[in-house]
């Protein structure tokens, strides 16, 4: 995506009409090469409607990430992060993973207003619009080993679930191993890679994307149930004041999860856990799927369940997946 693409579209953030010879000029170049940097919107999950005498409108306004505000609200949250904006990257994820190889310090965080190649766990992509999600990750270094880190990627989904709650977003839950869902359909989605020695230092990148306002035309695009914080909201957060929330609640609980573990949020997840009690359909990769119930997490975050025969069985695998019965 062009840079021009980025400025001309802040210029329509406001999702009222702004004619193209305006734009043009007050971005200096011509209305043909406007016209042909605003082709790409549709690309970024975005719909514009251009109309003859009128100029251009967004179909809805886009509120950019306003770098400055998000990181004072930081500060006041105290958050030891050290965060950077983009309009376009890669994969944040994959951008961080680079950054820690070449010794990037704990608590960088990048967030994209866009990601051409968002990825999702299990090797699927990440669907994300411009103006209509939120995507970040940050980086964190742990004391503890790589083999202690179970429990992180459910640390993670509690912290960002609680941060949405927080920021009035209503019927948030966890769905296990790191879903954050609404209704069962998923709101947020987080993906943990980590590296290091099994005794420590370790380090994880943890991705996390947030459906903020996806439109009808890029959830139809999504292959699972899917829900947006618009519609579980009374009142819309403003999308910099939950991202900075987001961060600096993640950033409290990576910190908390390398002194203590998964024990300071498994009490908290288990109440927020949508399938807690409830019988389901275990998927395990390659095995053949059977039914339990939901009974318990386990300190190492795997998850307890119960078979019609009695048997208890920990689920630990992330190629494993739920569905509800
Ligand atoms: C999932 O499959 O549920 C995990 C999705 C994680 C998406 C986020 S968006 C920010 C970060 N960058 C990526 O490429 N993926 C993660």
């Amino acid at each position: 995506m062009s840079a021009l693409t980025f400025q001309a579209l802040r210029r329509l953030a406001d999702g009222r009409f702004h004619s193209g010879e305006d734009i043009a000029r007050a971005l200096n170049r011509s209305r043909a090469t406007l016209s042909e940097a605003l082709k790409c919107a549709p690309d970024l999950g975005v719909e514009l409607f251009s109309v003859p005498g009128k100029g251009y409108r967004l179909a809805e306004p886009i509120e950019f990430l306003d770098a400055a505000a998000i990181a004072s609200r930081l500060r006041a949250m105290d958050a030891r992060v050290s965060l950077q904006i983009v309009d376009e990257v890669e994969s944040t994820s994959t951008r961080l993973l680079q950054l820690a190889e070449d010794g990037a310090a704990s608590g960088t965080c990048l967030a994209a207003e866009w990601q051409r190649c968002g990825r999702g766990r299990r090797g699927r992509s990440w669907v994300s619009s411009l103006g209509g999600s939120l995507t970040f990750s940050m980086l964190w270094r742990f004391e503890r080993g790589a083999g202690h880190l179970g429990g992180l990627s459910l640390a993670v989904g509690e912290a960002v679930a609680r941060a949405l709650s927080q920021s009035g977003v209503e019927r948030v839950q966890v769905k296990w191993p790191n879903d954050v869902v609404a209704d069962f359909r998923k709101l947020a989605g987080v993906l943990v890679e980590t590296s290091g020695e099994m005794q420590g230092p370790s380090v994880a990148v943890v991705g996390v994307g947030v459906n903020y306002r996806l439109g009808e035309r890029v959830l139809d695009l999504i292959d699972q149930p899917v829900t947006d914080v618009a519609q579980c909201s009374p009142t819309l957060p403003a999308r910099g004041e939950l991202l900075a929330r987001l961060v600096g609640t993640l950033a409290a609980s990576l910190e908390e999860f390398d002194r203590v573990g998964f024990s300071a949020s498994r009490d908290a997840w288990r109440s927020m856990h949508a399938y807690q009690g409830r019988r389901v359909r275990v998927l395990p990769g390659r095995e053949a799927a059977f039914d339990a119930e939901v009974t318990d997490v386990a300190p190492d975050g795997a998850l307890v369940v119960s078979t019609p025969d009695g048997r208890v069985v920990h689920l630990s695998s992330a190629e494993i997946s739920l569905r509800g019965k």
